[in-house]
């Protein structure tokens, strides 16, 4: 409880007021239940008296609807209120947890499952708000259950002891049930993260699990997700389900024996009929807050398990952003000196140096999994260097500000990725532009023909992941994207790989056009395009083994030329 409050304190914070207002209305609240049941005797009391009078029935019932409208007013205040906090202090959660997801490195995101991340985003905030509405129960029950105690003490303290001698009893079952129930719903929840990150993958890759026929297989990793959820829950089910009528039956033993000796007391004539009825029923309404209490000790625990991920996640190491030299201009050459990468325990790259001087294009080629890609992410800043470092105009990269950093770099990848939008907010993304800069994006990329020809034009949705356009399409718009931020260095990592011939051409044409007076290093499989680049580095097992212009290299009937025999064989 008192973790739960620490760990709420800061997103309660900006919403104190309310949270306090709300919070107060439980003292009025509390004590006008226990008034109520004090009142039961004067109602009974009255009515079945001899001498009661029509004027004495009607101010009671005045005195009953009276309070019911006292309360009206603390109880909205008191719920609304929390409700209000919550919620917003939910969404300041979820904005937390989203900008957490924007931070992390990308050396995290390639251990994580994007599907639990997302479960804890979603489902796991909910769970912890809508508890943390409950534990204000733990305040507010027990508050309620002494004062009506204080109520039935009042009318008979002897019989009140009675109940006093169960409480220790509940205390016991809520702390053992309240430890399985935690250990279960933690696995539980966990296997719901699971749950999700299946239900992610079944869409995501829609086009692959149709093409394969992968259906069956697919429902298999999923149900087996399932049968793992249910187990856990069965057990939290069951501790949480044994726990309520444990509560309840510990709870009828003792007001089956008050009943019998109030018989006995009212028999040798120490107890009115009101007092009586009074005192029975602030027992009643006392098990009521001891129900709600024992639900309120379930729901915390399990907030303390999403809490305890949500938390987790926040608490994160994000990219290291050192540096505080801000990148205004790109003047010189970008240096590669004597680096040395790995992203476990083997080096990927290893000892390479590479100086390109600016305007230069530069091709990177190799075979699969010579580490040309990781350059690239190592330039980017995806991922910090071991050995050696990487200077742009002299200066180590790690020492530029990190965002004006990345605002000197544009990258086309073969990943393709475009936001479930318009064209135009997917070019633009959120910068400002004139419509001239964007129609001009569109055309240099070759993308204003079909792009007018949408229903739309640049305002037509073009679907998750640009899936209402071909491949060749949605990567001229993000070449269109890459020209209208003006970034000095270009990356191109097998930008066109993905595409037939017919598109690579015209996406080759593109990047060409983009690439001109502009700084380029490139990764390609197809070496046809990379043939005009100013030099040719040929990347083996994480280092340079070749590098000139591509009739020098062909000419040195090396590594290059195989490279350009393989590919003329597959072209
Ligand atoms: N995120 C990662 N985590 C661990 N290892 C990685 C990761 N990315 C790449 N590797 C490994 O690093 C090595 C170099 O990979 P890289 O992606 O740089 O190769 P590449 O030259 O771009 O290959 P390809 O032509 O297939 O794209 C490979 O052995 C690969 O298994
Ligand atoms: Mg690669």
């Amino acid at each position: 409880m008192i973790l739960l409050l620490r760990q709420m304190f800061p997103f309660i914070r900006p919403y104190l007021k309310t949270a306090l207002l709300a919070t107060l209305c439980i003292f009025p609240l509390a004590a006008i239940k226990a008034y109520e049941a004090y009142f039961i005797k004067n109602v009974i009391d009255g009515i079945f008296d001899p001498n009661s009078t029509e004027e004495y029935a009607f101010q009671l019932a005045g005195i009953l609807v009276g309070l019911a409208l006292l309360k009206y007013p603390f109880r909205f205040i008191h719920f609304f209120g929390m409700r209000m906090v919550v919620d917003r202090a939910t969404c300041d959660i979820r904005k937390a947890i989203y900008n957490k997801f924007q931070h992390l490195s990308a050396k995290y995101f390639s251990n994580a499952k994007q599907g639990q991340l997302l479960s804890i985003m979603v489902s796991d905030t909910q769970i912890f708000a809508s508890s943390f509405m409950h534990s204000l129960d733990l305040i507010r029950e027990p508050l309620t259950a002494a004062l009506l105690l204080g109520v039935a003490f009042y009318h008979d303290w002897k019989l009140t002891l009675i109940i006093l001698v169960v409480l220790p009893f509940f205390v016991g079952i809520f702390t053992v049930t309240g430890k399985r129930i935690r250990r279960y719903i933690a696995r539980s929840q966990a296997d719901q993260a699971n749950m999700t990150h299946h239900a992610a993958e079944g869409l995501v890759g829609q086009k692959i699990i149709k093409a394969f026929n992968l259906q069956d297989f697919m429902l298999k990793r999923f149900d087996s997700a399932q049968i793992d959820f249910l187990n856990h829950k069965k057990k939290s089910n069951s501790a949480e389900e044994h726990s309520h009528p444990l509560v309840e039956t510990v709870g009828s033993f003792a007001f089956a024996t008050v009943i019998v000796a109030a018989f006995y007391r009212q028999q040798s004539g120490a107890l009115t009929v009101g007092e009586f009825i009074s005192f029975v029923g602030a027992l009643a309404m006392f098990m009521d807050p001891v129900r709600r209490f024992s639900k309120a000790n379930t729901k915390l625990n399990q907030a303390r398990a999403a809490g305890e991920r949500i938390f987790k996640l926040l608490e994160e190491k994000e990219e290291v952003n050192t540096g505080a030299v801000k990148f205004s201009e790109f003047r010189e050459s970008i240096e590669f000196k004597n680096v040395s990468f790995s992203y476990g325990d083997q080096k990927v790259i290893k000892n390479f140096s590479l100086k390109i001087s600016k305007g230069e294009k530069v091709a990177l080629v190799g075979l699969s999994g010579s580490g040309k890609s990781t350059l690239v992410s190592l330039l980017l800043r995806l991922y910090d260097i071991e050995e050696g470092e990487i200077l742009i105009d002299g200066i180590n990269i790690k020492d530029y500000e990190l965002h004006t950093y990345r605002e000197s770099l544009a990258l086309v990848s073969q990943d393709i990725f475009l936001f479930n939008d318009t064209v135009y907010e997917n070019l633009t993304a959120g910068g400002k532009y004139t419509d001239h800069q964007v129609e001009n994006a569109l055309e240099v990329s070759y993308a204003h023909e079909f792009v007018n020809k949408l229903p739309q034009g640049v305002q037509t949705l073009i679907g998750d992941r640009g899936l209402r356009l071909s491949g060749g399409q949605s990567q001229r718009l993000t070449i269109a994207r890459a020209f209208l931020r003006d970034c000095p260095i270009l990356l191109f990592d097998e930008a066109t790989s993905a595409l037939d011939n017919e598109s690579e051409k015209i996406v080759q044409k593109a990047l060409d056009k983009v690439s001109s007076e502009k700084t380029v290093i490139a990764i390609a499989h197809r070496l046809s395009t990379i043939q005009n680049y100013d030099r040719i580095i040929v990347m083996n097992e994480g280092n340079k083994v070749e590098e000139g212009k591509h009739t020098e290299l062909l000419a040195k009937m090396g590594e290059y030329k195989k490279l350009y025999e393989l590919t003329q064989i597959e072209g």
